[in-house]
């Protein structure tokens, strides 16, 4: 058990991925799904070899069904379906809490590293293929891996040594390449900077206090365009408003830019890269995800009008679920359906935790008469969520995922059966 051990396990995942002509890559549709379908299909595509790509927003019956008639199929950050045994020459390329199927699978939960924290599909993809490293962050950072420990930082390493990745020590607000500055002071809260957070006048004048420029050749300057002085001087004042309360350990930290993508756009920062990804994937356009990663110039102008999409919907979805999540006893729940889309419900979910050890469970409407459920929980609470999703098998539905992330999809009208069940498991997993 160990690194040793995956990364052999991990060459010979990538001689039977070789060993295919002309292979069905069928990829999940999140930041973490595509930035690996991508590395695998750059694989491809680096040894001249065919291959068809396929996204899925999961892998159910209908959809194993359905890829009866392919003669191979590579799975990628999905796979964990027992059914996936009556398929013909498959390989899994994953790292959710495994399912037995009997396939070749290349997970690093097979030996005993945490595919939850410690390495995502992506950089399982990395490490298979030995090609871009970049992604393989983007798609761990995607999957809210950070920090990047343990096999991650090996990734980083090697990105750093092939020039595809920066890591650097400096404020982690989000947006440092997309976003005017004040709106990159204003809309920040991790941590909550008092009087500023939410409050776009007030960080106005602190960059005015601050003599800090905000426009430059009439553009809009973003935090990356300041130079290290006037950097220093923002972190020394935001860092002063912070201290006063409290820690500001998480103000800042290791962030990650990518050298070899285009500057001055969101692809340049590991974690906006992220959210592009999940624009394109979450809003049905996987396809156009996979060609940004490729490095298509075309492909991240298309990607913007999803991007502002995304960015509204989600903005919408937390200020409905402020008012609507309600406390069940052993989870919070918000309903979210006719709302919040099914693809962007987790990411809800996730924003809205904060500190809180309960577990917070979304539902919003699935395809064909179910309903999607997202959860989330810190991993403090000790609580393994994909455990509680597995509840969903109870009710004739599918669920799993990560200890800290997972979802399911169930019969509509087996909802209150599956959350009595959901709570039990909790309180179970609790001890009392
Ligand atoms: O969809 P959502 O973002 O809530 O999913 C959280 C995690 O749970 C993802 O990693 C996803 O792959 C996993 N999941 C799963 N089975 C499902 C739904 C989600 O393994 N039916």
């Amino acid at each position: 058990m160990g690194f040793e051990e995956f990364i052999l396990a991990a060459k010979e995942a990538k001689r039977i991925a070789f060993s295919f002509a002309d292979p069905l890559i069928v990829h999940h549709y999140d930041a973490d799904g595509i930035s690996s379908g991508a590395i695998v299909k750059a694989a491809f595509v680096n040894e001249n070899r065919k291959h068809r790509m396929l996204a899925l927003k999961k892998l159910d019956d209908s959809s194993v069904e359905s890829l009866k008639k392919e003669n191979e199929i590579i799975f990628v950050d999905l796979g964990n379906n027992e059914r996936v045994a009556e398929l013909k020459d498959v390989l899994v390329i994953d790292h959710h809490q495994v399912k037995e199927s009997g396939k070749p699978q290349i997970n690093p939960m097979l030996h005993g590293l945490d595919g939850g924290s410690e390495l995502s599909s992506s950089g399982t993809a990395f490490f298979t293929f030995g090609n871009n490293a970049d992604l393989g962050v983007v798609g761990a950072l995607g999957d809210m891996q950070y920090p990047l420990q343990g096999a991650n930082a090996k990734m980083v390493e090697e990105g750093i040594a092939k020039g595809e990745v920066k890591q650097e020590f400096d404020l982690r607000f989000y947006g440092r390449y997309s976003r005017p500055l004040v709106q990159f002071l204003a809309y920040n809260d991790e941590p909550y900077v008092p009087g500023i957070s939410y409050n776009e006048g007030n960080a106005l004048r602190m960059l005015m206090d601050l003599g800090i420029e905000l426009k430059k050749a009439e553009r809009d300057r973003r935090y990356a365009d300041l130079n290290s002085k006037e950097k220093k001087h923002l972190i020394s004042g935001i860092a002063e408003i912070v201290s006063r309360r409290r820690d500001i350990r998480s103000l800042v930290g290791d962030v990650y830019e990518l050298p070899k993508r285009p500057n001055k756009s969101m692809l340049r920062d590991a974690n906006e890269f992220s959210t592009v990804l999940n624009a394109c994937g979450r809003h049905g356009k996987p396809e156009l995800g996979i060609a940004v990663c490729m490095g298509e110039e075309t492909a991240y102008l298309e990607a913007s009008a999803f991007i502002l999409l995304h960015k509204r919907m989600i903005r919408e979805g937390i200020e409905f679920a402020g008012k609507n999540v309600v406390d069940l006893g052993p989870f919070l729940f918000l309903d979210a359906r006719g709302v919040v889309d099914e693809g962007l419900v987790g990411i809800v979910c996730g924003m809205l935790l904060h500190g809180s050890l309960k577990p917070i469970l979304g539902i919003s409407i699935g395809e064909e008469n179910t309903i999607k459920v997202s959860s989330r929980v810190n991993k403090a609470s000790g609580i393994n969520l994909g455990k509680v999703m597995g509840c969903a098998e109870k009710v004739k539905g599918v669920g799993g995922g990560h200890v800290v992330a997972a979802g399911a999809n169930i019969p509509s009208e087996k909802l209150n059966e599956f959350l009595i069940y959901c709570g039990e498991n909790i309180r179970e997993q609790r001890g009392f």
